[in-house]
């Protein structure tokens, strides 16, 4: 008897649940993508060896490890194409604020998928987990990124000025972040 995925969320279009065995190619492939890894911070190459370490960890992984990030699958519901990844980490110790992160395969960008996965992780976090926060960081060259929180309802808190080394140079990041009264709100 199969085992039933231990994270499923669903939306119009897509299916948000846990990594499974099948998704060892097309997770290679999108994270290979350098336009997709640009602003990632996975190890270049990215091999079949380290995609399914990552499925393995993700499928024998509690739902709550504090400060742990939990990588969820995001399927086309039409095709059933693993189209990307978000995630999210639990990470003060009242366990009541978390980090979000999301990538997508470059054929689906611009089709409004992300949104569509990262609103109903909001909803998720926020609704039916009960957190108080919600943040992100993005590098400040991330437009597609920027749009997407801004979109999202996010608001920009910080801005880190030449904070972290990536690729041999110095970076910037932007915070974002939501509170749930924010997010209540916007729901109303
Ligand atoms: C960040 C990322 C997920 C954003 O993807 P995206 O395709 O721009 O976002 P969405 O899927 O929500 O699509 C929104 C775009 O589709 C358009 N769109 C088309 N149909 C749409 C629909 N039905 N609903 C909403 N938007 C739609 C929107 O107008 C918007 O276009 P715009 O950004 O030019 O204004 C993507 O660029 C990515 O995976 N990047 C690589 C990984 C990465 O950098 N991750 C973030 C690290 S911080």
């Amino acid at each position: 008897m199969s085992q039933l995925p231990r994270f499923c969320l669903s939306t119009p279009r897509l299916h948000l649940r846990s990594f499974a065995e099948t998704d060892l190619e097309a997770l290679v492939a999108y994270r290979s993508d350098p336009e997709v890894a640009r602003y990632q911070g996975w190890p270049r190459p990215y091999t079949a060896e380290m995609g399914q370490a990552l499925i393995d960890e993700m499928m024998n992984k509690p739902l709550d490890v504090q400060g742990a990030w939990l990588q969820i699958a995001i399927e086309q519901q039409e095709s059933g194409v693993l189209m990307g990844d978000c995630a999210f980490a639990v990470r003060d110790s009242r366990g009541q604020q978390a980090e979000i992160g999301y990538t997508l395969a470059r054929p689906f960008h611009g089709q409004g998928y992300a949104t569509e996965a990262i609103t109903r992780l909001l909803q998720y976090l926020f609704d039916e987990r009960g957190l108080h926060r919600v943040h992100a960081s993005c590098d400040t060259q991330n437009a597609a990124s920027i749009r997407l929180l801004e979109r999202l309802g996010m608001r920009r808190e910080a801005h880190f000025v030449e904070n972290y080394w990536d690729d041999g140079q110095w970076t910037s990041e932007y915070l974002y972040a939501m509170l749930a009264r924010e997010w209540k709100a916007k729901a109303a």
